[in-house]
């Protein structure tokens, strides 16, 4: 086996990553043990048999993952959900019937046959019904649930091609299933259902707005001085690209100094080496990780970014924006 230095460790994995069309070709990869990339309608997810350990230590090890950080679980259709988690209540039932299959993840207490590799030891699970045609289709040829992170490395901004996937994960993971860009280019909404108000812990594409017209007492999780996390990703570096985030708005101006990137609504009244101009928030939201990726290869040093209202998707992008300026 080959040896090659990545994100600055030494790692062992080295692997020939096969590309193919087809759900079927990828989904043998997953029923021999190993690890295959997949288009989402969210961003491209690395799935592994969720009831194999071993498997599941094989995303950890391609994505160089921290194993404190939980997996997702991934469904074909509704009936699989029992095989995942102890309990189903009223609440979580409704969301279920409201929303599925969408880019929504439920955080539930987790069934005693889902090993504690895919949670990081936590007694929860988060569970998703992707509505990606090739998804479906995918998850339905595995026959078994899936765990599935984003399928970038560690840190990176999660990837909305299967180019993106080639560029973090060649060589490292089994097989990609190829396909578009993905439809949102925003992770899933994560509701925590485990107590009697669900919890925004991470905001996506299904709106508070959405989820309070079915569970009107839905909040937004906001974590308090010194407590632990109840989302264990929220704490680790996230979303970034190497260039600085500069958060702007309408009145503003780019300092001087070379290698700087515009992504927002407005066509900017100053030169930069690389323009973004987005046509809506939605359009932004989909644009903005390949956008990220692109400026990373041209070494773009300083990328600015508009700011959006923070209602509908523009939640969600603020966010990731917002965690990609902090680092
Ligand atoms: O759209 C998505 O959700 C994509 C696609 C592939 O489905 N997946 C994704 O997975 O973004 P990942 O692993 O990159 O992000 C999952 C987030 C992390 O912040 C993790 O900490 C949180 O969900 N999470 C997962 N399980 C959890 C649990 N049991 N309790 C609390 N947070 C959890
Ligand atoms: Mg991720």
């Amino acid at each position: 086996m080959r040896s090659r230095r990545l994100c600055g460790k030494l790692s062992y994995v080295f692997m020939k990553t096969i590309l193919t069309v087809s759900p079927a070709e990828a989904a043998e990869f997953i029923r021999n043990g190993g690890i295959v990339a997949f288009p989402t309608e969210t961003v491209y997810g690395l799935g592994a048999n969720i009831f194999d350990d071993r498997a599941i230590a094989k995303i950890f090890e391609a994505k160089q993952r921290p194993n404190d950080n939980p997996l997702i679980a991934h469904v074909g259709n509704l009936g699989d959900i029992k095989l995942l988690v102890s309990e189903i209540n009223e609440i979580v039932d409704k969301f279920i019937k409201a929303f599925f299959p969408a880019p929504l993840t439920l955080v539930l207490p987790k069934s005693k046959k889902v090993p504690l590799a895919a949670t990081a030891n936590l007694e929860t699970i988060g569970v998703r019904m992707p509505r990606n045609k090739l998804a479906l289709e995918f998850l339905k040829s595995c026959g078994t649930p899936l765990a599935a992170p984003s399928a970038n490395l560690s840190g990176k901004p999660s990837p909305t091609t299967w180019e993106a996937v080639f560029e973090d994960l060649d060589g490292r993971i089994d097989c990609i299933l190829q396909s578009e860009t993905t439809e949102i280019g925003l992770e899933s909404t994560v509701v925590d259902c485990t107590s009697d108000v669900p919890l925004i812990l991470r905001s996506g594409a299904v709106t508070l707005e959405q989820l309070r017209e079915i569970v009107p007492e839905t909040r937004v999780y906001q974590i308090k001085k010194d407590e632990k996390p109840k989302s264990p990703g929220l704490k680790h570096r996230h979303y970034s690209p190497r260039a600085k985030i500069i958060l702007v708005n309408e009145k503003w101006k780019a300092e001087n100094g070379k290698w700087k990137a515009f992504i927002g609504l407005n066509k900017p009244m100053q030169e930069f080496d690389s323009v973004k101009v987005c046509a809506s928030v939605e359009d932004y939201a989909h644009e903005v990780f390949n956008f990220f990726r692109e400026c990373d290869r041209e070494n773009i040093e300083t990328i600015y970014c508009e700011t959006v209202e923070e209602k509908g998707i523009g939640a969600a992008l603020m966010d990731r924006l917002k965690r990609a300026s902090d680092n």
